[in-house]
């Protein structure tokens, strides 16, 4: 049985497990698809390291059978391989059952009941040749430090791989706290070496929690996230998205998924697919309760049209800053620039509004119309 903040995560699903699995649901096909179109055989491998279940007992599907599905809709064009791994018994063969269904389809999937770190050379074996999306999703210390860094060092950036994972927000508040009152007796402190591969966090949490006023360790714990994912990519062609995951809309993050990604695509594809899993989640959620109080409409959809409307009026000032120099800017190349602050919550169609607006009214003009939004190049109107 999970413990903590994660009791009952396995057994359905609840609103930051319906945020991690759209994202995934979003993201994995589009990324295998790509990663896997310019290799012979088109192959990319799904690892999931801290798999769970792999479906809720409520039916709906977990991390793992995301994964599955992903491979089966694809399996006429690129062939998606599984390697699974589930440390609990009980849940391992639920797992096991869950994924005999989609081996009697065709799907490649190896599984084992083990500590996940024992699977990572395996890992690497069965992805020779083909891409690799490694997502570690533990309830409490992901990987050391070194052994995700070595999986990066080994692979290099061809064939693609990423590495999606979950990291813990509260176990930096709470060793935050005890670090501070001198408390290193309680676990969390040494917990926290551990996940962060040293003692380097403790500073980063203290002065985050200083700056902020003292009053919360909310700040902390995404100032060592951000500085986990720097220290996880230094010196490497990689870089990172640190998006964070809420139980509801006004609380503090239970856990910061981490993406750690070499390629432009990477950002934008991961970015669109947040925004979409975001707004799966505000539907989990139901109606913005302190919203609701001081408007007139109650809805999610008016509370997302409201969103829409803010993040296309965002993008029209960035994209109007973004080609104020003349030169012909190609989306995927400049995703910050154009999502700004709202990257990860705006969704693709914000872009393609903003975008078609500023042509209409003839400030900027379309240099290339790619098939993708992403792939559009555009230039100020000079
Ligand atoms: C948060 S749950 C995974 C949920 C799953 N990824 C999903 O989204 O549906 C974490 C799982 O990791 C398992 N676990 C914990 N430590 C592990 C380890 N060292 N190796 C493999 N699995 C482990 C736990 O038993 C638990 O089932």
């Amino acid at each position: 049985m999970a413990t903590g903040t994660d009791a009952g995560l396995l057994e359905s699903p609840k609103p930051q497990s319906v945020y991690k699995h759209a994202i995934l649901e979003q993201y994995i096909i589009q990324y295998a698809t790509m990663t896997a179109s310019k290799l012979t055989p088109k192959r990319c491998v799904l690892f999931d390291g801290f798999a769970g279940r792999g479906r809720f007992d409520t039916g709906e599907a977990g991390s793992a059978e995301h994964m599955m599905v992903a491979a089966q809709k694809r399996k006429g064009s690129t062939q998606i391989d599984l390697l699974l791994v589930e440390q609990a018994h009980k849940d391992y063969e639920i797992l096991d059952k869950v994924a005999d269904e989609y081996r009697s389809r065709g799907i490649r999937i190896d599984s084992h009941h083990d500590d996940c770190k024992n699977r990572l050379d395996e890992m690497l074996q069965l992805a020779k040749q083909a891409s690799l999306f490694v997502f570690l999703d533990p309830c409490g210390a992901v990987l050391p430090m070194d052994s995700i860094r070595d999986v990066l060092a080994k692979r290099g950036t061809w064939p693609r791989t990423e590495v999606l994972l979950n990291f813990n927000a509260g176990l930096i508040r709470r060793a935050g706290g005890q670090f501070k009152k001198g408390q290193l007796d309680l676990g969390g402190v040494a917990q926290a070496d551990r996940v962060c591969g040293g003692e380097w966090w403790r500073d980063v949490a203290i002065r985050a929690h200083e700056d902020s006023g003292g009053q919360n360790w909310e700040s902390a714990a995404e100032a060592v996230a951000h500085e986990y994912a720097r220290r996880l990519t230094a010196a490497t062609p990689y870089g990172s998205v640190v998006a964070p995951v809420r139980r509801q809309v006004h609380q503090q993050p239970i856990y910061y998924l981490i993406l750690l990604t070499s390629q432009p695509h990477g950002f934008w594809v991961f970015g669109v697919s947040a925004a979409k899993a975001r707004e799966k989640w505000i539907d989990f959620l139901g109606p913005d309760p302190d919203e609701r109080e001081s408007m007139l409409w109650d809805t999610v959809a008016d509370q997302l049209e409201r969103e829409r409307a803010c993040a296309i009026q965002h993008i029209t000032n960035n994209l109007r800053t973004l080609t104020a120099d003349g030169k012909p800017k190609k989306a995927v190349d400049n995703v910050h620039a154009i999502f700004g602050a709202l990257y990860g919550e705006a969704r693709e169609t914000a872009f393609t509004a903003a975008l078609r607006e500023l042509v209409k009214s003839g400030e900027l003009e379309y240099v290339t119309k790619g098939s993708k939004p992403r792939d559009f190049v555009f230039r100020r109107v000079s």
